[in-house]
């Protein structure tokens, strides 16, 4: 029984409950998990361990690759069991906790969480919980969906416990790449040279020794909630498609551009889309996440290669790929989050990245994180890993949120997550803001004119042109800057 799965056969007798292994799991124990934008997440043992926690009181610090699936942080958040989360989540009912100060939240750059981890930044992770697709007759694990900090959590947690999860096909075997760069002050380089260049093992090395658990499952990853392209994300798409033709035209690049990444959300996923109608060949993507838009360019044959960390679709794409991991082979790898967003990589291999904002400033600050400057959404994820070493940092938004009481130009972010050094263009369904080579008096110009909804035009050019009386490098009002947040609260719109 599961030998196909668990080809390490003293390791059967490992073989327990979910609600045994949740059991393991004591008050206030650093917890890993593995999962990322809500693929190769815990599926059995953290739900077990938040339905545990209603009649059992605990709390534990939790960190991941990124996201968790099925409501499972929103169920621990419930029950009251999470004291820390990092480094990432979109959970509403996490989300309300954290906002409540109920739980602390680490918000951090995803690629960074495993070397902070490795240099004592937090405590040592008592336990880890690690999706796997099998177990090989070394005890060496093949990952699922998402590779995330698996791998990392699997060197350095004292305690392992692995769900073996049987509605994996086993064909995903090969699609990983894992690759451990060794250690300060002996780090070696991370060598990719292309999208595609793998560097590393297929399976993650586990101390069978650590391993105090197996849990079956079968049950396949959350399906992401993906909404089709609507006239705002189509506009804002056909005008990233039109200054990507031009770049060509003008011999800037390529037809093949250069390494694409694209962030989450509904916004860059049609943005990604958007570039199955230009006239482009042979692209590749370099990036976090694999979403619906990155296999239909795969299937088109307009894109040759992508690298991610987690393959996170919608239900409507589970059987085209799922069953048939073969067919992506020679088209997927997946990798460490601390590679696949790596700053060297990304600056060597000179990726475009498009990444979504909730605001940007008329400088071209932007806010991808905090509503109204307060509130948390869900984190800054890879979006500044890439964004600060792009070869072509990108940022989308629709121009007004909330049916057009919000503004998504303001005149200052109230929450700053990727700096005007960091920001090269910015679209809106209004048109595209190159900011390339211009100076913050020039940004707001093109910004102001380009990006802004009508509605709003006036007020931030009139906001700017005040300002500009006032002099500065970038010339504010320091008093009024805000003042958009306080009529919003207040008369419920940002319009005067
Ligand atoms: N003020 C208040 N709320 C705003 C807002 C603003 N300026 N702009 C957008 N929102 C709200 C929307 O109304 C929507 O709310 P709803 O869920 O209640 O409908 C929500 O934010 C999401 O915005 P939406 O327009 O649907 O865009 P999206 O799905 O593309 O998500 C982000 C946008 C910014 C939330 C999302 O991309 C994100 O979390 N980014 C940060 C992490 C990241 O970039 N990771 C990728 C790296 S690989």
């Amino acid at each position: 029984m599961y030998s196909d799965r668990i080809r390490k056969a003293d390791l059967i007798q490992k073989l327990m409950t979910a609600e045994q292994a949740a059991l393991l799991i004591k008050d206030n124990m650093v917890v890993a998990s593995s999962g990322f934008t809500k693929s190769g997440d815990s599926k059995a043992v953290l739900p077990a361990l938040a339905e545990r926690a209603k009649t059992d009181p605990l709390k534990i610090t939790l960190m991941t690759g990124a996201s968790l699936g099925y409501g499972t942080d929103g169920a621990l958040a419930s029950a009251d069991a999470l004291s820390l989360r990092l480094p990432f989540q979109v959970d509403p009912i996490l989300r309300k906790a954290i906002n409540a100060g109920k739980v602390m939240f680490i918000d951090q750059h995803l690629g960074e969480t495993a070397n902070l981890l490795k240099a004592n930044n937090f405590p040592k992770i008592d336990i880890a919980v690690l999706e796997a697709a099998m177990i090989e007759d070394d005890g060496s694990i093949v990952l699922t969906t998402s590779v995330g900090n698996s791998a990392a959590f699997a060197t350095l947690a004292n305690e392992i416990i692995i769900e073996v999860n049987t509605a994996v096909d086993l064909s995903i075997c090969g699609l990983h790449d894992i690759f451990y760069p060794g250690e300060y002050p002996n780090r070696s380089e991370i060598p990719i040279v292309a999208a595609n260049t793998r560097i590393g093992r297929t399976t993650v090395h586990i101390d069978s020794n650590k391993i105090v658990g197996i849990v079956m499952t079968h049950k396949k990853d959350c399906p992401a909630e993906i909404s089709e392209p609507d006239e705002t994300t189509k506009a804002i798409a056909k005008h990233l498609v039109d200054f990507f033709t031009n770049e060509v035209r003008i011999g800037n690049l390529t037809k093949s551009l250069l390494p694409l990444q694209a962030g989450i959300g509904k916004v860059a996923n049609a943005v990604l889309d958007g570039f199955r109608e230009g006239d482009f060949e042979n692209l590749t993507m370099y990036s976090e996440v694999l979403q619906d838009s990155t296999f239909d360019l795969l299937d088109s044959g307009k894109m040759t290669f992508v690298s991610g960390s987690s393959i996170t679709v919608s239900e409507a794409y589970y059987d085209r790929i799922f069953n048939h991991f073969d067919n992506y082979k020679d088209k997927i790898v997946l990798r460490q989050q601390s590679i696949s967003n790596a700053a060297e990589v990304i600056r060597r291999l000179g990726v475009i990245t498009m990444n979504t904002a909730l605001e940007c400033d008329i400088y071209g600050n932007v806010n991808s994180t905090h509503v109204s400057g307060t509130h948390m959404m869900n984190g800054i994820g890879g979006s500044g890993d890439f964004a600060r070493n792009a070869y072509l940092s990108v940022f989308l938004t629709s121009s007004t949120a909330k049916g057009g009481v919000i503004s998504s130009i303001v005149p200052m972010v109230s929450h700053v997550d990727h700096t005007e050094h960091d920001v090269d263009v910015i679209v809106t369904e209004q048109g595209l803001a190159d900011l390339r080579g211009l100076a913050p008096r020039q940004r707001a110009q093109v910004i102001i004119e380009n990006c802004v909804h009508p509605d709003y035009r006036a007020q931030l050019k009139d906001y700017f042109e005040r300002a500009l009386e006032r002099g500065g490098q970038t010339p504010h009002l320091l008093e009024e800057a805000f003042s958009w947040y306080t009529r919003l609260r207040e008369t419920g719109t940002m319009k005067l």
